[in-house]
């Protein structure tokens, strides 16, 4: 029985209808003292599939609760689908006396599940904190499908080289076009420094990959690059659409043709739906 998260409800209606699993009722309420209660009324298997975005404090919590919920229901066998992992990319301390954020959270979910799965994590090491079995799933090629016939000579590129494989899955899922990479600084949260290398990109239609979206400064600076080199049609791709603040706003004055994602985020971006890869491996 597949049992959803408040954040990825969509999501696992699309997982239960492609693994032909039911749905299980939930309900999402909070105390006046703002605590949460994520309950499943009515939940009657030996299994749950847990699908739940943890994309907010909040979210982490809901989730805990429903893990504790479908044991107390008497589920033997819980599978935790975390398809967007918050906290993944603070995989390590990057300066003293920070904590390892992404490592707390996979110990603080282990003892709920039996196994979990993650969707294009930030970096796919971060399956190692879980104390259970832990996979991440590659949804990437997924991003191809919205994308026109016709673009020109399409370059498949990443803003910096750690998502350059992300750019790879999606050229080999388009079928023609090549890859490559531009050099990133983040100098702050919210501000980034892209250094375009030498990317011939003039007259060139161009797809931007990366594995998430957030505030949207690393795409707008991207893009800023790519219209200084001639390049022609932009589109962004990415597989956690958070598009969070101003983010849409800043990528339309940009000038891109379209932003696509899949529906590990559930936006208006959401078009491309990673239940497919997700049922496969449930
Ligand atoms: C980090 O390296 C990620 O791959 C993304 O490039 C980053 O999280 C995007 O963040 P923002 O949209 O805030 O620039």
């Amino acid at each position: 029985m597949i049992v959803s998260g408040s954040s990825s409800q969509s999501l696992a209606a699309s997982v239960a209808a492609a693994t032909d699993a039911d749905l299980a009722p939930v309900s999402f309420e909070r105390f006046p003292d703002g605590e949460h209660m994520a309950q499943v009324p009515y939940f009657d298997a030996d299994e749950a599939v847990i699908i739940a975005a943890t994309d907010s404090s909040d979210t982490h919590v809901e989730l805990l609760q429903l893990q504790d919920a479908v044991r107390e229901a008497g589920a033997s066998h819980v599978t935790t689908v975390i398809p967007y992992m918050g906290y993944a990319r603070q995989d390590e301390a990057f300066e003293p006396g920070q904590p390892v954020s992404a490592r707390a959270m996979a110990k603080a979910l282990s003892p709920g599940t039996d196994r979990v799965l993650t969707v294009n994590p930030h970096e796919p090491t971060v399956v190692d904190y879980f104390d259970v079995p832990a996979e991440a799933v590659d949804a990437a090629a997924q991003l191809a499908d919205p994308l026109p016939e016709d673009l020109t000579e399409p370059v498949f590129l990443s803003p910096d080289e750690g998502a350059v494989n992300i750019a790879d899955t999606v050229q080999g899922a388009y079928g023609r076009g090549r890859t490559d990479y531009f050099e990133k600084t983040r100098l702050s949260g919210s501000e980034v420094e892209i250094r375009p290398r030498d990317a011939d990109v003039d007259g060139r239609d161009v797809v931007l990959t990366d594995d998430i979206v957030a505030t949207g400064s690393t795409m707008a600076e991207s893009v800023a690059a790519l219209d200084d080199m001639g390049a022609a049609r932009v589109y962004v791709t990415c597989v956690h659409p958070m598009l969070t603040g101003d983010a849409t706003t800043k990528l339309a004055r940009a000038g891109i043709e379209a932003i696509y994602g899949t529906d590990t985020l559930e936006r208006a971006a959401s078009t491309v739906s990673a239940a497919p890869v997700i049922a496969t491996k449930l």
